[in-house]
């Protein structure tokens, strides 16, 4: 589907409520499906990727069913994910992808095999299939690394792993499969990345501990969970900020949007930006050994300003993983040079995202270049427009939508339905605010 996105000539006004948070949701199913009580799920993202999970726990023995515009979860139990008929199909959602794998890697004796669609296909497993094997589970995967996999559960036991990237879904696949291996797991991470898992899991009583750089967590016999209530997504409502700072004339407010520490890196991006971003970004300090059980969420009031170039170095890059392709996109319009560095990983998401982001706003007259591990953006003060391709990447059929609204000429978006994956109203939304 191609979409029209034209200049917004009077600036985006108005309240957007954000969106339910795509990564917590796939928490809840999943610790949902491994709980022996109902769990209760408020706000949960209807969208393509977190049906996929809710699709994947039914199959897995969960019964799920929607009371009164919340989610009741009943699930099979940390040691009883029933064997489904058939592939379990995980869609476009990577998350699913690499955490499931870790409930299902300890159920000894059954087997589950993995699959979704084209984009999925080229996504690694083997930064999964790594730790669980050192665990004592088993994977087969296509060409040693990519889905359709297949996972052969088994009695696994407590390990120390150092992530090799920092990645929260490595740490929380790892986490999932520690619940009922024999002994503690601790896994290191290289430099902090979301943290959701964790907050979840000691919310449900599990014992978690964090020193450091280092992440503890204990084995369980069941999780204690009554309720999981599910914030608005930053990541989401990210489109909407950026829109608010680039369109001239543009005063808005972002409510119920979720402010953990480990997800706000792309407002620190904007702070440094100049950008007017007012909220409350208090949460647990960032060096605490206690982990937290809850979300924190605010409301933020964004307008429209100039903005200069920045640099985003490696150690920022996993807090604002999923908005470095809207950072390109605001360097477009800043002053001076934007590059980011250390971000090699946007190579391996939905799509290839630094080739996306830079040949998408390429042609949309940016003077952008891809590095290795990044890219390096010249602000020319604006964006003509043009057409930009999704490249059926939610995250890019988005920003070309963005880049519309602020462009001299308009974009047209082609494969706008991409956006479906984590944002179905985004149009809605943005027309609104419009
Ligand atoms: C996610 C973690 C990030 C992010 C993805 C969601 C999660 O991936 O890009 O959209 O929910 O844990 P990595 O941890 O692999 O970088």
């Amino acid at each position: 589907m191609n979409v029209r996105f034209e200049p917004a000539a009077t600036g985006l006004k108005g309240t957007l409520v954000a969106p339910p948070d795509k990564s917590i949701s796939h928490r809840a199913a999943l610790l949902g499906a491994m709980a022996s009580e109902p769990v209760r799920v408020r706000n949960y993202l209807v969208a393509e990727d977190t049906t996929s999970s809710l699709n994947a726990v039914r199959a897995l023995g969960a019964l799920v069913e929607e009371r009164g515009g919340e989610l009741v979860i009943r699930g099979a139990g940390l040691r009883e994910a029933r064997v489904p008929e058939g592939v379990i199909d995980v869609g476009n959602a990577g998350t699913l992808m690499r955490l499931l794998p870790g409930w299902l890697a300890s159920q000894a004796g059954r087997s589950y095999t993995l699959d979704g669609d084209a984009s999925i296909r080229r996504r690694p497993v083997d930064r999964i299939a790594v730790p669980l094997r050192l665990m004592g589970g088993e994977i087969e995967a296509t060409e040693g690394r990519f889905p359709p996999f297949t996972v052969h559960g088994a009695r696994l036991h407590g390990i120390e792993y150092e992530l090799p990237v920092a990645s929260a879904q490595i740490k929380s696949c790892v986490m999932l499969a520690a619940l009922a291996a024999d002994g503690a797991t601790t896994i290191v991470e290289p430099a902090p990345s979301r943290d959701h898992t964790e907050r979840m899991l000691a919310a449900a009583g599990v014992p978690v501990s964090r020193e450091g750089a280092r992440v503890s967590v204990g084995n369980a016999d069941e999780l204690e969970l009554d309720e999981i209530v599910v914030p608005g997504d930053l990541s989401s409502a990210a489109f909407a900020i950026a829109a608010g700072v680039l369109v001239p004339h543009s005063r808005l407010l972002v409510a119920n949007v979720g402010v953990n520490w480990t997800r706000i890196g792309f407002l620190r991006i904007l702070e440094r930006m100049g950008a007017i971003v007012v909220g409350d970004l208090e949460d647990v300090p960032a060096d605490g050994s206690a982990v937290a059980t809850s979300e924190p969420i605010t409301e933020l009031d964004v307008a429209h300003g100039p903005l200069v170039g920045t640099v985003v170095e490696a150690d920022e890059v996993p807090l604002a993983i999923d908005e470095l392709p809207l950072v390109a996109l605001l360097g477009c319009f800043a002053e001076g040079e934007t590059v980011v560095k250390g971000a090699q990983e946007l190579r391996v998401k939905e799509s290839d995202r630094i080739a996306g982001v830079v040949d998408g706003l390429r042609g949309l007259g940016a003077d952008i270049e891809a590095t290795e591990d990044g890219f390096a953006v010249r602000g020319t003060g604006g964006l003509r427009g043009g057409t930009i391709e999704s490249l059926g990447d939610h995250r890019l059929a988005m920003i070309g939508a963005v880049a519309g609204l602020a462009s001299r000429e308009g974009v047209e978006v082609i494969g706008m339905e991409a956006a479906a994956v984590s944002y179905p109203g985004f149009r809605d939304d943005l027309a609104a605010l419009a």
